[in-house]
């Protein structure tokens, strides 16, 4: 295990790229199977859940390389095999293997997945929607196995827009018989990602990035190309970051309409910035104003930024409130908080935050990814060393995180645990 030491309270300036999104490239990889032609993936994040979907590609016969932030992947030689516990339980989005497995070869092995423990994360719609296409799923052993004669097209509707079950739907039906459509789908930003790539292998998918979305079905797919959008949360992160020790920090490589809600709570708490296409400069505001958080699915504020934002708000001078709604278990970093300095309550899925408060530095744990960047962000702004343990979470989102905030002057390195 390693663990992160920041020597906090420093402003910073210069500039920080914006990676590809994390949870695109992790089903844009698996969605390559569907072809046996050669994708290109440019704009590709080195995360570790990108080098673990790479590894079990390669146990299926892709020929990848990875290099200048492409990734090339070529299919012709895949076989489809069974997704062991190796490589399933690594992270959640394994489970794109599901979609994409039965979907080309009508038959998967796929061991459970596995992701932060940030709430129960059931997986009934991906199950009941695949039930729904004809597909038949017996559970054994801890393991998925899947089967189907012809995947005819159906109609979908889910209770809630998952964002998994959407992509895993798309990636089932791609190839299946006739259409089908997916009512109450997921908006974000990444489905209309992964459904370009596949329109761009000659798949019929429409309305991605609306809430109906509809999947001709095709017989065969080509080569594919796709460019990884700019990674939202990260962008966030650093974002907020520069909301509480910029000093002209510019933040390039973003997308400004996937940032809206960010942006207008920022402002509403007081954040100045200025803004073009592709970047944003950001300097501290030194004093913030209270605001109230409550995460949506997209265009709603993001469920993955709650956490740092809730960093942000031990700053703001007054009461605010932070009211999470995606996952059950997305506090376990406010006694971290607390420990710091911060004066936090939280109530279930709510936490009532009084600031300002100074934060000072300590030794706490990323119990998340998610809460790993809300330890960071506070860890930058505290007077002394933060010390943050269990940093492999923090390192699985953000791309080469020590170099970035060390090139803007920041004071961090990563080190084993035992040291
Ligand atoms: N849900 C169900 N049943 C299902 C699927 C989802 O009850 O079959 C519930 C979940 O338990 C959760 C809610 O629906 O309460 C939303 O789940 P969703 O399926 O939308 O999330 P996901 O696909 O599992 C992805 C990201 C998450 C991100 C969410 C929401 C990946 C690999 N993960 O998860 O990312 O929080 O969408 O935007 O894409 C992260 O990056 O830190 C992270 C957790």
């Amino acid at each position: 295990m390693k663990k992160l030491i920041i020597e906090g309270g420093n402003d910073i300036s210069g500039t920080i790229k914006i990676s590809g999104a994390k949870n695109s490239i992790v089903a844009l990889i698996p969605a390559s199977i569907l072809t046996n032609g050669k994708c290109v993936i440019t704009n590709a994040p080195d995360i570790s859940d990108v080098r673990i979907l790479l590894d079990t590609m390669r146990t299926l016969g892709s020929e990848i390389t990875f290099e200048n932030e492409t990734i090339t992947i070529d299919n012709r030689n895949v076989k489809n095999k069974k997704i062991s516990e190796e490589y399933a339980s690594k992270l959640r989005a394994s489970y794109y293997f599901m979609g994409s497995l039965i979907g080309k070869y009508h038959h998967a092995e796929i061991a459970y997945p596995g992701g932060c423990v940030i709430g129960s994360r059931p997986i009934d719609y991906h199950i009941n929607s695949f039930k729904k296409m004809g597909i038949n799923i017996v559970e054994n052993n801890a393991e998925y196995i899947m089967d189907v004669d012809k995947i005819n097209g159906s109609h979908i509707y889910f209770d809630f827009p998952s964002v998994g079950a959407t992509i895993n739907v798309i990636l089932a039906s791609t190839l299946a018989s006739g259409t089908t459509v997916i009512e109450n789908a997921a908006k974000e930003p990444e489905i209309t990602n992964i459904a370009s790539f596949l329109n761009s292998m000659g798949a019929h998918i429409y309305g991605a990035g609306t809430s109906t979305i509809t999947i001709e079905g095709v017989e065969t797919l080509g080569d594919g190309y796709v460019e990884t959008i700019p990674d939202r949360i990260e962008a966030g992160t650093y974002i907020i970051i520069g909301a509480l020790i910029g000093d002209n920090l510019k933040i390039d490589n973003i997308i400004e309409k996937h940032l809206e809600s960010v942006l207008y709570k920022l402002k509403e708490a007081g954040v100045k910035y200025k803004i073009d296409d592709q970047s944003i400069i950001i300097s501290k505001t030194n004093s913030l104003k209270p605001i109230n958080i409550k995460t949506a699915v997209y265009p709603g504020f993001p469920t993955d930024l709650g956490q740092p934002m809730s960093t942000l708000l031990t700053q703001c001078a007054g009461e605010s409130i932070f009211e999470e709604t995606i996952y059950e278990n997305r506090l376990r970093h406010i006694p971290h908080l607390n420990s710091m300095g911060a004066n936090i309550k939280a109530f279930e899925r709510t936490a009532i935050i009084n600031g300002p408060t100074p934060l000072r530095g300590r030794k706490v744990k990323a119990t998340d990814l998610r809460a790993g960047a809300s330890m960071l962000v506070a860890g930058l702004i505290a007077e002394g060393r933060t010390e943050i343990s269990n940093i492999e979470h923090l390192l699985r989102g953000y791309e080469r995180i020590v170099d970035k905030l060390s090139s803007v002057g920041v004071n961090i390195r990563l080190i084993d645990d035992e040291k």
